[in-house]
């Protein structure tokens, strides 16, 4: 019976996408090329990058204010001021582009941003909670590892050259503050532990 209901639903469904796929044709406009498109995304990614990293700016005061580890705070308030030369790096990049510097909501980032929030408001202060703040920063920092990674490699196809040295400097600095909070997550649970 089953096998029966499946043969006689497959060609129905199949008509429907023939014709959808016939419409969605009629409509689309011209192709673009694909450089063009890999500009129009690498500029796109750059007004999603940028909004994170303001985002990111308003969010890391909090995090520094509710960790109890002077390691953690000094870790954070250095990421601060990196985090403003990565504003600022992007906008040389959209001006290298002679484009207006725009910022476009990134979801993921507010996402992760909120995540941190929460870790805040569910944990005592102290070393859980400064754990909890660690796990948030590093998620953060590995979200802009990944995006400053794909960036560069846009920028290297494109040959933005501006661009790719202030986004590679970047890059650097987000791997590093990913490896000190390594390095403080490590000495924060050892501590703990004892
Ligand atoms: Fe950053
Ligand atoms: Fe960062």
């Amino acid at each position: 019976m089953e096998t029966k209901t499946a043969t006689k639903k497959s060609p129905a469904k199949k008509t429907t996408t023939a014709k959808t796929s016939a419409k969605a044709s009629a409509k689309t406009p011209a192709k673009k090329n694909a450089a063009k498109q890999l500009e129009d995304l690498f500029e796109d990614s750059l007004k999603d990058i940028y909004w994170a990293e303001k985002a990111l700016l308003k969010a890391l005061p909090t995090m520094m204010k509710n960790a109890t580890s002077e390691k953690l705070k000094t870790a954070i308030d250095k990421h601060i001021t990196e985090t403003e030369g990565h504003v600022e790096r992007l906008e040389e990049c959209f001006k290298a582009l002679g484009k207006k510097a725009q910022a476009k909501k990134c979801d993921a980032m507010q996402g992760l941003l909120d995540e941190g929030k929460s870790i805040i408001e569910e944990t005592e202060p102290g070393a859980v909670r400064d754990a909890g703040i660690i796990a948030a920063a590093q998620k953060v920092e590995h979200y802009e590892i990944a995006t400053y990674g794909t960036l560069a490699a846009f920028a290297k196809v494109l040959k933005e050259e501006e661009c790719l040295k202030n986004l590679l400097s970047t890059l650097e600095e987000e791997k590093k503050c990913d490896e000190l909070l390594t390095k403080v997550a490590d000495t924060n649970l050892n501590s703990k532990a004892k």
